[in-house]
Parts: C-alpha cells; structure tokens; sequence
C-alpha cells in the first residue's frame, strides 16, 4: 500500500546513511580521543539529517546532476549538520537538557565545559570545510545564520525571564534560531549546484517558512510528544519558562482568571503535577490547536515559495517535507 511519506523517507534514509559515511571519515582529523569521544556521541546518535538533505535537494533542484558525487556539496552538507549539532550540544547545555536522540545528552556525560568545546570545534571545522568548498559566500551564509543563532538565544533568553508575551518577539527567536541555518542548507544547496538568485532566494525563503514551522512543531512536541519517539524529555520548555506558541496563544485567549492561574504555574518551581496542569488549561483555551493552524499556514508559505520550480523527484521530496513536519512525532 502507498505509504504518504514513503518516497521522503527512503530519501532521508540514503541520505542518513551518506552523510554518516561522510561524518566517519572527517572525523579521522581529531586528535584528542576525550574530544572525539564527545563528537562521535553527539554526530553518531540518529538524527533525521534534515539539513544536510535539504543541501542535496535543493542542489538537485536547481539542476546539478549527482549532487552527492560533488565534493562541495558534499563539504556543505556536512558543515550544515556540524553546525546544527554544535548548535544542540550548546542549546542542551542551556537548557539544562538530560535527554537527546533517546540517549543521555552530552552534557550529562561529560559536563557543560567539554561540552560547550566540543560544540566550538565543530563550529570551526565547519567553517574551514565551508571555506574550503565554496569560499567568502558561503562563509558569508553561515556566518550570518549563526550570529542570528546567538541573537535569538538572546531574545528568548529575556523574554522568558520577563515572562514577555509577545508573539512577535517570539516569531523573532523561531526565525533566529531555528529557521535561519535551515534557510541557510537550502540557500548553500542552491549556489553549489549553481542556481541563480532568483532560485536560491526562492530556497531560501521555503527553508524560512519550513523552520518556522519546524520549531512550532518541536514546541508542540515539547508538551505533546511521547518521549519514546521524540527521544527528549517533555516539559522541559515549561521547566525553562520558556515562552513558547501554545502558550501565548493561550495567555491571548485567557480570562484574567485563567491568566492568574498561567502565572501562577510558571511562578511556581516546575513539578510533573505543574506541568500536567498546565498541559490541560492550554488544551482547553485551544492552544495547542490554534498553534497547530499557524505551523500549517507556514507550511502553506513554504510550498508557495516552490511553485517557480518545475515538477521533479526533489522538488516531491521538498513538498513532502513540508508536509511530513506538521504531522512530524520526532
Ligand atoms: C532539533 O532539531 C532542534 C530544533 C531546531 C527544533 P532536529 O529535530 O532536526 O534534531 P535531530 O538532528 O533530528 O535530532
Ligand atoms: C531549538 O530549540 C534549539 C536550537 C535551534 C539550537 P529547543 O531548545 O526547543 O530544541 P530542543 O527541543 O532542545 O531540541
Ligand atoms: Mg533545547
Ligand atoms: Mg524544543
């Protein structure tokens, strides 16, 4: 029977296991066998390997043939993965995380410092290998995603000790953090396989609306998941006093009194109990629904930005994508 994500997922699985292969090899370049101790437990856990993916299809779209066989895209693929791991092991460390990929994160193995390092010298051979394979422009994009990166950490870092309801300052973290270097793998896809700029601004701007939606979903997971999918703790956004979708949508919605009663369980030290509340009263004011509707009308953008693009295998691999994360459990 035709599975609806069947040719995606076959596609991710090649991909997996390519961009694996590839990740084995750079790593004979450590030296230090504590530090490539961190690195192969942070690269070598799973993962769905979406921005790599996304540098190969967006490659293949533009009209490069092979793109696995072309040693930059291969370099960028790679570089986007590091990039997105160190960009974990650091945001795990922040988030006080126990939990990655189903595996106790790294941090809980061998301490925030190390931690933080190994995230450090991804970053910097991502940049060499980046630099290497495409030059200033490239260097350029990724350069810009991450500063946005740190920015929307920021960002986000304030509004949850302000408890800032603003979904606007919120959309501002989403696109920072999480959208920007997914926009950037679709943005690298589109120069190496060398498309011009009206295509690589057309990736770019699926690669924005795609992360977006991408992070409302994770933050939906965050109350909503089973941890034996999504291989993280739940609740851990809530501990954080994290102010995320669901919630502000909620707090939009609430009487003062239910409003009264949000403050309160954020005031309060988090607790299974908390969090259980919390899940409910959002449910109720439809939070989790209507932050739902605004990852599907993301989606909708994302594939708008693809109708220039003439039908092919990864143009059905990007829709399905887009598709796929709405309904995403990991
Ligand atoms: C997790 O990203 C962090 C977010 C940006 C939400 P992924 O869900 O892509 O993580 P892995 O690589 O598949 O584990
Ligand atoms: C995404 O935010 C993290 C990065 C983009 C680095 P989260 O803190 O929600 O990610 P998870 O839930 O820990 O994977
Ligand atoms: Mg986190
Ligand atoms: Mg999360």
């Amino acid at each position: 029977m035709h599975q609806p994500h069947e040719h995606l997922f076959r596609y991710l699985a090649d991909q997996a296991a390519w961009i694996e292969a590839l990740i084995d090899a750079d790593l004979q370049t450590v030296n230090d066998a504590e530090l490539l101790d961190v690195l192969r437990h942070a690269l070598l856990a799973g993962g769905k390997r979406v921005r790599p993916m996304l540098v190969l299809a967006a490659a293949s779209l533009v009209g490069a043939a092979r793109p696995q066989e072309q040693a930059t895209v291969r370099s960028l693929a790679l570089c986007v993965e590091y990039l997105h791991v160190a960009s974990l092991l650091h945001d795990d460390v922040i988030d006080n995380a126990e939990q990655r990929r189903g595996r106790p994160a790294a941090n809980t193995l061998w301490g925030g410092s190390r931690v933080i390092l190994a995230g450090d010298f991804l970053h910097a051979r991502a940049m060499t290998l980046a630099g290497a394979a495409a030059g200033a422009g490239a260097i350029t994009i990724l350069g810009q995603a991450i500063s946005r990166m740190v920015e929307a950490e920021f960002l986000q870092h304030r509004m949850a000790a302000e408890r800032r309801r603003s979904i606007d300052a919120y959309l501002q973290v989403v696109a920072g953090k999480t959208a920007a270097l997914i926009a950037a793998a679709c943005e690298l896809g589109a120069l190496a396989g060398g498309g011009g700029a009206n295509e690589r601004t057309a990736l770019a701007r699926y690669g924005t609306k795609l992360g977006l939606a991408f992070q409302v979903v994770d933050d939906l997971l965050d109350y909503l998941g089973d941890p034996a999918k999504t291989g993280k703790q739940v609740g851990n956004d809530f501990a954080e006093g994290k102010m995320t979708l669901p919630l502000l949508l909620a707090i939009q919605r609430a009487s003062p009194e239910k409003r009264a009663d949000i403050d309160r369980l954020l005031d309060q030290p988090a607790s299974q109990e908390a969090f259980g509340e919390m899940r409910r009263v959002l449910e109720r004011l439809g939070g989790f629904a209507l932050a739902r509707q605004q990852a599907a009308a993301m989606i909708d953008d994302a594939l708008a930005a693809l109708t220039p693009f003439a039908d092919c295998p990864e143009k059905s691999v990007l829709t399905g994508l887009a598709r796929y994360v709405l309904e995403r459990q990991r």
